[in-house]
């Protein structure tokens, strides 16, 4: 795939609600993520493999450099930031350099879960993965995580099927739901179930797909 334009310039701030932004990590942002980490470390690890990671500065550190826009062409990862607090985080990774599918993963704050910040982070991370030549974008939700499925469905990602023993979790396999949407079908969410708008692209909105 070919991001075009430099991601971390080319993104710009997602505003989600007053004082809180969606934007790409940086190193500056180490110690946010790390209390972050922290706080959420027990409520994220029983669906993400949290127990041992991120478990200090360094780590935290070593682990913002290997985030996609940091090596060319392989993505973007977003903080939600409420004030200068970190409050999630989105990551779009490209699979393979010179491929045009994408795998994504996210994370909110447990006291900041149900306000549509994820939704509408994941929604911004795929129109700017789809306008970069992304085909293929991938969520892979284990089918007991009902919150991260919901995400997937609220932004038109059809259900292509169960991966079964997908990731040995806690002790056993997990079977996953696997939902994709492509470049062509996006057409995000333009309103969610209740109504609200996400400032969804329409498809005739896209630009054609860029010269690679
Ligand atoms: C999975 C996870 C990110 C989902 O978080 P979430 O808060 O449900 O997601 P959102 O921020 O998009 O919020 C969605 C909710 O906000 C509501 N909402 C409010 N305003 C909204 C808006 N403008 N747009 C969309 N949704 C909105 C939705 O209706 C929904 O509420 P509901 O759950 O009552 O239906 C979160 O539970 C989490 O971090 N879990 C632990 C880690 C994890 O499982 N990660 C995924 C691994 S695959």
């Amino acid at each position: 795939m070919g991001f075009k334009t430099t991601p971390v310039g080319g993104l710009p701030t997602l505003a989600l609600a007053p004082g809180v932004v969606a934007r790409p990590l940086d190193f500056d942002d180490t110690a946010a993520v790390f209390h972050a980490v922290e706080k959420n470390r027990r409520y994220l690890s029983r669906w993400m493999p949290f127990e041992h990671r991120s478990t200090n500065l360094e780590d935290t550190r070593a682990w913002i450099g290997t985030r996609p826009h940091f090596v060319a062409e392989r993505g973007v990862t977003l903080g939600i930031f409420d004030g200068d607090r970190v409050a999630g985080i989105i990551s779009l990774l490209v699979d393979r350099p010179g491929d045009d599918g994408a795998h994504l993963g996210y994370w909110v704050d447990e006291d900041c879960q149900g306000k549509g910040w994820v939704t509408r982070t994941v929604s911004a991370a795929c129109e700017y993965a789809f306008a970069n030549g992304v085909e293929r974008i991938v969520i892979e939700a284990d089918v007991d995580n009902q919150r991260s499925r919901a995400i997937a469905e609220r932004l038109g990602f059809h259900t292509e099927g169960i991966a079964r023993s997908r990731l040995w979790h806690r002790g056993e396999y997990r079977d996953h739901a696997v939902y994709a949407v492509l470049a062509r079908d996006w057409v995000g969410a333009g309103s969610n179930r209740r109504g609200r708008s996400l400032k969804a692209t329409r498809k005739s909105d896209r630009p054609a797909r860029p010269v690679r």
